[in-house]
């Protein structure tokens, strides 16, 4: 797979985390989910910052945006950070789910915009795909534990059932 593909299939199934905990009202699932959220987006993380940035510098002479990106990979972690550290039933929860989802969708909007399709152009079809297999097989075997004390699901296996997702056409410009 693509490595750009194989990335915006990581950030596609972590948008869908983000609306799975809008729908948990049951303090337990919830718990569950804030986890699985923080597993995917590190995962995520560490898949951009050691195989695919690294790619992208090779690459691209000025590449695009990578101060930026550290910024915007600072945010997430702190954003994320701040939510681990609060309590489900806190009143400022909700608000943290916000700030960090707004801080992602940032992330996504800078990277599927300017960064995939300059590293798109600018590195051969094949190389794409050794890379896109790189980032699927570089998830750390990490287990993010809930508040109710067990091991949130988590496998690499479902990592690699999530790269195969069918990805939604490019998203159209707004009419008007
Ligand atoms: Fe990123
Ligand atoms: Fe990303």
């Amino acid at each position: 797979m693509d490595a750009t593909r194989a990335l915006a299939v990581q950030h596609r199934t972590i948008e869908a985390l983000f609306d799975n905990l809008a729908l948990e009202t049951r303090r337990r699932s919830r718990a569950t989910a804030v986890s699985r959220l923080a597993e995917e987006l590190l995962a995520h993380l560490i898949a951009e910052e050691q195989v695919f940035y690294p790619a992208v510098q090779r690459a691209l002479e000025r590449a695009p945006a990578t101060r930026k990106t550290r910024h915007e990979h600072l945010a997430l972690r702190v954003g994320l950070r701040r939510l681990l550290e609060t309590s489900l039933g806190d009143a400022t929860f909700p608000e943290r789910i916000d700030a960090l989802k707004g801080s992602f969708a940032a992330h996504v909007r800078d990277e599927e915009a300017q960064v995939f399709p300059r590293f798109m152009s600018a590195v051969p079809e094949a190389q794409r795909e050794a890379l896109g297999a790189e980032i699927l097989s570089s998830r750390p075997s990490v287990w993010m534990v809930t508040t109710a004390g067990r091991a949130a699901a988590s496998a690499r296996d479902e990592w690699a059932s999530s790269g195969r997702v069918c990805l939604p056409g490019p998203r159209r410009k707004p009419q008007g």
